[in-house]
C-alpha cells in the first residue's frame, strides 16, 4: 500500500501527487501479477482512478507514467523535477539555486514538497513542551518546515522514547561553517530532549556520485566525523558510521536496506531523484541505504531489536527526497514513519542565489581558516546589501534582507535584541557595511578558534569510540 491511502499526508504538489500515481500504478500490477485477492485489487483501481481525476484537476493534464508534470521539468543532470515554471528555484540533494537575491523561496518550496511550515503555534509549543528557550535556528525561521513534529510533542509529552538520525557526505577534508548547522541544531536537540542520536557518513554515496577512490571517501568519513564530534555530542548517546563498515558489521542494517529495494521500484526514484538509464545502479540503490538509519531495527547494539521507536530527522531540506520516499515506504515495511525538521541553506559569500559549496574555497568560510582568511575573505567577497558610497548609504540604509553579512549574523549572533538593532540600524543607514561586516568577523572569529580548538581535543582514540557499534546509555 502506498502512503496516500487512509492517510493523513495529502499530495499538495503536482509532482508529489505524480509520485503518488506512480507508486500506486506500480501497487496495482504487482497485485494483479501476485494474483492477490480481486477485493484488494479493485480498492487499489478504485484509488488509483481517483488520484488520476484529482491529477487531472490539479495540472489540466492526463497523467502519463514515466513523463513527470510538465511545469516541474526534470532538469538534465540527476536533477529531479524539482524547477517550477513561474520560479527558478531548483532544490535537490545535487543542485541549489534561485535568481532571486534573497534566496530561495522557502514558503513555496513547502508548498511543492506538500511539508508544513514551522509557525509560531509550533515554536510556542516546543517552548511549552521543553520548558526552555527555543534554539535561535527556530526562533528565526532557519529550520522552517517540518513533518510529524506535532506527533513527536505528543510522544514526548508521554514519555514515549524516540531518536534522532542525521548524516553528512564526506566528500573532502574541507568542511565549511555551513556544514555545522544541522549539527549544531543537533547537538540542541540531543541536550534538550537527552535521546540517542545517530549519524551516517555516507562514504558509499561520495564514491558512488564523485570521482574519488573507496579509500579517500572512507579517510573523508572518519576526518569529518572530528568536525561533527567537535559540535560537543555525548559518546555515550551517540553513535557515528560509515556505511562502508557499518554495512557488513551488522547483518540487521542490510536486511532493512534491502527490504526497502523491493518495495521502491525504478520508477519512483526516476521520478524522485531524476536518475537516468546511464547512471550506474549504485546510484539508483542508493537512497534505501540513506533511508534505513531511520527504522530503529537497523542499530540491535542500542534499541534491542525494537523496531518501534520513532525517528526525527533534522536535515537541510534538500535532503527531503531521500526522506519522502522513506516515509512512503515505511509502512509497507511494518515500521513507523520518521518525522523531519528541516532546514532553510547557509548562503554563499556572494549571495543567497545559492549554498555554500566547498569546492570553491572563495565561496566558504572553512572550519580550518585562520583569523586572517576569514576576515579577508568576509571583507572582500561577503555579497553586501549596502549603497555604492557613504553618503548614499547614509542617505538611502541598506538593504539587510539581500546582505550576506547579515544573514550569516542571524545564523549565528545569539542576542535577538542585537541582531534587531542591527538589521534597523543597517536599514536605515546609520550602520555602514564595513562595520556590519566588523560585527560578523568578531562574532565568527572566536566560533571558529573554539572549534578548532574542541577539533584538536578529537584523538584517533576518541572517533574510534563514537564509531564503534555498542549500547549507548540508554535501556530499551
Ligand atoms: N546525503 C547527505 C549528504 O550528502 C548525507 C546524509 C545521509 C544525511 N543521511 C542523512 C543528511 C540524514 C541529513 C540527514 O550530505
Amino acid at each position: 500500500m502506498t502512503d496516500c491511502q487512509g492517510d493523513a499526508e495529502v499530495a499538495k504538489s503536482p509532482l508529489e501527487l505524480y509520485e503518488q500515481l506512480t507508486a500506486q500504478g506500480d501497487e496495482v500490477r504487482t497485485l494483479k501479477t501476485a494474483k492477490a485477492d480481486k477485493a484488494e485489487i479493485d480498492a487499489a483501481v478504485q484509488l488509483l482512478l481517483k488520484l488520476k481525476v484529482g491529477y487531472k484537476q490539479m495540472t489540466g493534464q492526463d497523467f502519463k507514467a514515466g513523463c513527470p508534470p510538465s511545469d516541474n521539468s526534470v532538469a538534465p543532470n540527476n536533477g529531479p523535477a524539482a524547477v517550477d515554471a513561474d520560479d527558478e528555484d531548483t532544490v535537490d540533494p545535487w543542485n541549489v539555486s534561485t535568481s532571486n537575491a534573497k534566496g530561495v523561496d522557502y514558503d513555496k518550496l513547502i508548498v511543492r514538497f506538500g511539508s508544513s511550515k514551522i509557525d509560531k503555534e509550533l515554536v510556542d509549543r516546543i517552548e511549552k513542551v521543553l520548558g526552555q528557550k527555543p534554539h535561535r535556528f527556530l526562533r528565526r525561521g532557519i529550520f522552517f518546515s517540518h513533518r510529524d513534529m506535532q506527533q513527536v510533542l505528543d510522544a514526548y509529552e508521554k514519555h514515549k522514547s524516540f531518536y534522532l538520525y542525521t548524516g553528512r557526505g564526506p566528500s573532502s577534508e574541507a568542511m565549511h561553517v555551513g556544514h555545522l548547522i544541522p549539527f549544531i541544531f543537533t547537538k540542541w536537540l540531543q541536550d534538550v530532549f537527552d535521546i540517542p542520536l545517530v549519524i551516517q557518513m555516507t562514504d558509499d554515496e561520495k564514491y558512488l556520485w564523485k570521482d574519488l577512490t573507496l579509500e579517500d571517501c572512507h579517510h573523508f568519513a572518519v576526518e569529518n566525523a572530528k568536525d561533527i564530534i567537535a559540535c560537543g555530542f555525548d559518546v555515550n548517546k551517540t553513535f557515528i558510521f560509515s556505511d562502508l563498515d557499518y554495512m557488513g558489521a551488522t547483518p540487521e542494517f542490510y536486511r532493512n536496506v534491502v527490504k526497502i529495494q523491493k518495495h521502491v521500484t525504478f520508477n519512483q526514484v526516476k521520478g524522485i531523484f531524476g536518475f537516468t538509464d546511464s547512471d550506474c545502479i549504485g546510484k539508483i540503490s542508493f537512497p534505501a541505504i540513506q533511508a534505513a538509519p531511520s527504522f530503529s531495527s537497523s542499530f540491535p547494539q542500542i534499541f534491542k531489536g525494537r523496531k518501534d521507536i520513532q525517528c526525527l530527522i533534522p536535515c537541510a531540506i534538500d535532503q527531503d527526497p531521500y526522506f519522502r520516499m522513506t516515509r512512503d515506504v515505511a509502512p509497507r515495511i511494518g515500521y513507523p514513519k520518521p518525522a523531519l525538521l528541516h532546514s532553510t541553506f547557509f548562503p554563499a559569500l556572494q549571495g543567497a542565489q545559492t549554498k555554500m559549496s566547498a569546492s570553491d574555497a572563495n565561496s566558504s568560510i572553512f572550519l580550518t581558516d585562520t583569523p586572517k582568511q576569514l576576515k579577508n575573505k568576509v571583507n572582500k567577497h561577503a555579497f553586501s546589501g549596502g549603497k555604492d558610497t557613504v553618503e548614499e548609504h547614509r542617505k538611502y540604509g541598506g538593504n539587510p534582507d539581500i546582505d550576506v553579512a547579515f544573514m550569516y549574523l542571524t545564523f549565528f549572533l545569539e542576542d535577538d535584541e542585537q541582531l534587531e538593532k542591527i538589521r534597523q540600524d543597517y536599514t536605515s543607514g546609520a550602520l555602514l557595511t564595513g562595520e556590519l561586516k566588523k560585527i560578523l568577523i568578531e562574532t565568527l572569529q572566536p566560533m571558529i578558534a573554539q572549534h578548532q580548538e574542541r577539533r584538536k581535543q578529537v584523538t584517533d582514540e576518541i572517533v574510534k569510540q563514537f564509531m564503534t557499534p555498542r549500547p549507548l546509555n540508554f535501556n530499551f
